[in-house]
């Protein structure tokens, strides 16, 4: 499976959503490949502890692959996808670089965040990225299960945005709203490099992210 995280807005969840959904994978498979899209290299950084030098820099962790994928080439231009049990692609905030890599990477699912601190800003954007799968969906033909996920706020926060007229007619899902973790979140992946589940007090969290793949 190739899972693409995406968002026309910073700061929403994206890489939240990359972490956690590749250790979701990681607890069942062995072959994982990490896709960082974003100049920031936050993804990278999770893994490796360290910058990334070159585009296309691969870290090696064992069960996970990471590569730094700075120009947004498509993936069979970085790895032999078939090698790899599961992709997973986190994405940075320009529009036009989604568009890039939905092309170059034909994901079977998209997930898009919206977390509370950005609530009101990536509400009002949301429509901007959906347009676009929707958009590269009928050109292309490969309609991916899309889910935006509600990091913090509650599902129905979404549901009026689905209601408009230009998003209708796609099969848009919307996730069971994750409970409010902005600080323990912004702590495990930025400070402390670990999955949410890996505190007793989250253990849960796992459930919930494997759910999120689930067909
Ligand atoms: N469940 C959650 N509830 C509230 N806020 C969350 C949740 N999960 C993540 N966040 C917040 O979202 C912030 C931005 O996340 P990040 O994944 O870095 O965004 P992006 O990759 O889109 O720039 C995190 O610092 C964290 O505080
Ligand atoms: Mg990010």
């Amino acid at each position: 499976m190739i899972v693409l995280c995406t968002h026309n807005d910073g700061g929403v969840g994206k890489t939240t959503l990359a972490v956690h959904v590749a250790g979701a994978l990681q607890a069942n498979f062995s072959r994982i490949l990490l896709i960082d899209c974003d100049d920031q290299a936050d993804f990278w950084q999770f893994y490796s502890n360290a910058l990334p030098k070159r585009n296309k820099d691969i870290f090696l962790g064992g069960d996970i692959s990471v590569i730094w994928n700075r120009k947004r080439e498509a993936i069979r231009r970085l790895a032999k996808p078939e090698q790899y049990d599961h992709i997973v692609l986190d994405m940075d905030s320009a529009l036009q670089n989604s568009v890039e890599m939905i092309l170059g990477s034909q994901p079977d699912l998209v997930l898009v965040p919206v977390n509370a601190s950005q609530k009101i800003k990536a509400l009002r954007n949301l429509p901007r990225t959906l347009t676009v799968i929707a958009q590269l969906a009928e050109k292309t033909g490969n309609s991916p299960r899309t889910v935006i996920v509600p990091l913090g706020i509650p599902a129905t926060a979404i549901e009026p945005i689905l209601q408009q007229p230009e998003l209708q007619g796609f099969p848009w899902e919307i996730a069971p709203a994750m409970p409010n973790l902005q600080d323990p979140m912004q702590i495990a992946i930025y400070q402390d490099h670990k999955y949410i589940w890996q505190y007793p007090e989250y253990a849960d969290m796992l459930d919930y992210f494997s759910n999120l793949l689930k067909f």
